[in-house]
């Protein structure tokens, strides 16, 4: 992903929004220009989280007093499947580097039954932030990293260097010279002894029960009290490099300060993807059974979307200013099917378009992921080019289009069974025809797929 994006951004001299990086202050035109590199169509999908994104920018940068007063406009998504949505939202945190988690609605029941609380979406998305935030300062610190883990090396490998090849010379000129052969790279065969810390073996604990947070602290807290066992290895300084630079790393961090930051970045950039959120919606005149426990994954979602302070095993973390994406369908139930205070929560309504057989041409070329790059990619891998006449393209687009006309629209995802398909035989012999230039033509397309989409029956199990 492109972390430098400085065109189109704004100067930030305002203090409230330091430390967000410049990344925040992409324009909404920006924001959308980055996501049309990885999403056809949807331009209005697209304008409004561009939008939403901006709001948290400018937030940060009006007076403290009512910076506390403005909440996040949060976003309803409504489209038919595999037409973008979870991608819009997914590309969007990457872009802006924001710690991003997905969950589906569905998944989670009301407090006190079987399932999951809704909290744990937080504690969830706060252990993401701080798995980002730490990779990032680890990344920070690497060049650090590599000299003192250079030095190491050099301790480990001068005692059985200077006994054989240097024997008679002073300390100080051995350990020049080693010093030259490691830089050079010549001695990365020779073995070392390193010391390795051994994972101590955890057990299941209540294994199998939806308890997973409790086990998780536990195994956490036991692996810290229990004494870990050393390991000692002989390795080759090129794994030893691996092994040492991990410790090094690790060691350079300060974990209160990842922990800060983590929770910074959740609190201020968050940004919470519920799926499927038609399906805790309660149609009228139906409030029985089941439509009593969507309602309770309602009324809990409720305070976490209004704000509210989660409490995670790094401490406290405030909900308000987290931005949160719904999504759904909303096939049978309708958005105003929501509880009053929830939907007046998510102002914002967009609807996402179906995709047409000349979306699905784009799709299949236009993205930087674009399908056809990564079968390409793959088969080049084994010494088989394979190139897409432009006529080829449009007649897979067609076919994938009728086949979700005829059986179950599935959107885009429709593309992939129907490339995986065409491709499988190359896929299979491609190692024994290689060297190759292999040229799918529409007369290919159609050997290879005709049959399967005219017969509706077959394709609901190949397509
Ligand atoms: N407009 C689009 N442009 C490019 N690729 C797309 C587009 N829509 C969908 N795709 C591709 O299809 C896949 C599925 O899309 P996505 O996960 O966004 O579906 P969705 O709208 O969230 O569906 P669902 O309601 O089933 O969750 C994506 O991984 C993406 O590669
Ligand atoms: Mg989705």
């Amino acid at each position: 992903m492109s972390k430098k994006i400085s065109t189109n951004t704004v100067p930030q001299e305002k203090s409230n929004a330091e430390g967000l990086g410049s990344i925040l202050s992409l324009t909404p035109k920006a924001i959308v220009k980055e996501l049309d590199r990885y999403i056809i169509g949807q331009a209005l999908a697209k304008r409004a989280v561009a939008i939403a994104m901006r709001n948290r920018w400018r937030r940060l940068v009006t007076p403290e007093d009512l910076q506390e007063e403005i909440t996040p406009k949060n976003i309803i998504m409504i489209g038919p499947t595999g037409v973008g949505k979870t991608e819009i939202a997914r590309r969007l945190a990457k872009l802006t580097n924001s710690p991003f988690i997905k969950v589906e609605a569905s998944k989670f029941t009301e407090i006190g039954y079987v399932g999951r609380d809704v909290e744990s979406i937080i504690r969830d998305l706060m252990d993401q932030a701080v798995t980002m935030v730490k990779a990032e300062m680890m990344e920070a610190n690497q060049a650090r990293a590599a000299a003192l883990t250079n030095e190491k090396l050099l301790s480990l490998l001068l005692p059985g260097f200077s006994k054989t090849a240097e024997g008679e010379a002073s300390g100080n000129r051995t350990l020049e010279k080693l010093k030259k052969y490691l830089d050079a790279g010549e001695l990365e065969d020779n073995e070392v002894q390193v010391v390795v810390d051994k994972p101590s073996e955890r057990t299941q604990i209540f294994a199998g029960i939806s308890l997973e947070e409790l086990e998780k602290s536990l195994n956490e807290t036991l692996s810290a009290v229990l004494p870990r066992k050393k390991n000692k290895r002989m390795v080759t300084v090129s794994q030893a490099r691996k092994i040492l630079m991990q410790e090094e790393s690790a060691n350079l961090i300060d974990q209160d300060k990842v922990v800060e930051e983590a929770k910074k970045r959740v609190e201020r950039q968050g940004l919470v993807f519920i799926d499927e959120i038609d399906k805790v919606c309660i149609k009228e005149g139906r409030s029985h059974g089941p439509d009593i426990s969507r309602e309770g994954v309602q009324r809990d979602l409720l305070p976490i979307v209004e704000g509210s302070s989660v409490s995670t095993k790094y401490g406290m973390v405030r909900t308000d200013h987290i931005l949160f994406i719904a999504a759904g369908a909303f096939h049978s139930a309708k958005p105003s099917d929501l509880m009053p205070e929830l939907q007046g929560r998510f102002p914002i309504r967009v609807e996402l378009s179906s995709l047409t057989e000349e979306d699905f041409v784009r799709i299949l070329t236009e993205p930087k992921n674009a399908l056809t790059r990564q079968y390409k990619a793959l088969l080049s891998t084994e010494d088989v080019n394979i190139e897409f006449s432009p006529e080829a393209i449009a007649e897979l687009a067609s076919m994938a289009w009728q086949v979700n006309e005829k059986n179950e629209n599935i959107g885009a995802r429709r593309l992939s069974t129907i490339m995986e398909k065409l491709l499988d035989d190359i896929s299979f012999e491609a190692p024994d025809i290689a060297p190759a230039k292999v040229v799918i033509t529409p007369d290919y397309v159609k050997e290879r797929l005709a049959d399967v989409v005219v017969d509706a029956d077959l394709a609901k199990f190949i397509l």
